[in-house]
């Protein structure tokens, strides 16, 4: 139903989880998919998974010369960009009072900053375009949270602000900027965080799920192909649950 054929999509975080079923669903819609990652070998595995349709580039998002390479190198496989998913993210699970400021820095740089660097990277070709779509992957830790994992929200919410003040700056040039918040998604990243908590956390999280079970990497790639197509040409500035309905919830 979703079509993409003819587009080139840069999707961040693609060798694992959201961003490699990101990739796949972009591919399967018709997109030529460029995939970066600092995972070499999952990102290589990933991108021959899907087949000709996918390139790939090593790249760590938080360094502006290596978004500068790997974009440049991407370009000249697939051709100018007019879709970017920045889906790359981290979890944090620092102690405000104790958290340095360079391990700040680090979550501030792949959680948030990396989405303004990628996207001045490919903007130059959406404008020349005159049409393009960006997609951040947020959370629904941008509008709740709990206890353990700071300073992730404020990361998350900062990257729906970008979105909206993004929106405001491209619209006027063809350029849509959207937010997805997934709530919880089977992928490794969530693993990790059930792994540091209490074994009873997994089935009381899903239990509070209006559709009573946890996400899927697809679930969220769906949603986000449709924000990348003429699908969704009236949608920008804002910020798409995909979370089974658990941000509903009061308790
Ligand atoms: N899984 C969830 O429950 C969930 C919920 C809400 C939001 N999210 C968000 O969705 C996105 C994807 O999450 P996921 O669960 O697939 O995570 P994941 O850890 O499975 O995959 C993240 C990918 O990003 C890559 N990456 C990390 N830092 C990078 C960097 N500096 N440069 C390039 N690549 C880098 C990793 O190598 C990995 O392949 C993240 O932004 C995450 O915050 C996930």
């Amino acid at each position: 139903m979703i079509d993409l054929t003819g587009r080139a999509v840069l999707v961040t975080g693609a060798a694992r989880g959201i961003g490699a079923a990101i990739a796949e669903a972009a591919a399967h819609a018709g997109a030529r998919v460029g995939l970066l990652d600092i995972d070499a070998d999952r990102l290589r595995h990933t991108a021959h998974r899907i087949g000709p349709a996918a390139a790939w580039a090593v790249c760590d998002i938080t360094h502006e010369d290596q978004i500068a390479d790997a974009v440049a190198a991407l370009r000249e496989e697939l051709g100018p960009a007019t879709g970017l998913v920045n889906n790359a993210g981290r979890n944090a699970y620092a102690d405000p009072l104790t958290m340095t400021t360079d391990q700040w820095d680090e979550v501030f740089g792949v959680d948030l900053k990396s989405a303004w660097l990628m996207a001045r990277a490919v903007l130059p070709d959406m404008l020349t375009a005159g049409h393009g779509s960006i997609v951040n992957i947020a959370s629904m830790h941008a509008t709740l949270t709990c206890p353990g994992m700071f300073p992730y929200a404020a990361a998350k919410s900062g990257l729906v602000g970008l979105t909206r003040s993004l929106a405001l700056e491209t619209g006027p040039h063809g350029v849509r900027v959207n937010a997805v918040s997934p709530g919880y998604i089977e992928t490794d990243l969530l693993t990790e965080y059930f792994d540091r908590e209490p074994p009873q956390v997994r089935q009381a999280a899903t239990d509070k799920h209006i559709l009573g079970r946890l996400g899927s990497p697809h679930d969220v790639a769906t949603v986000v192909t449709f924000l990348l197509s003429d699908a969704a040409a009236f949608v920008t500035a804002a910020d798409w649950a995909v979370d089974g309905g658990v941000s509903a919830r009061f308790t």
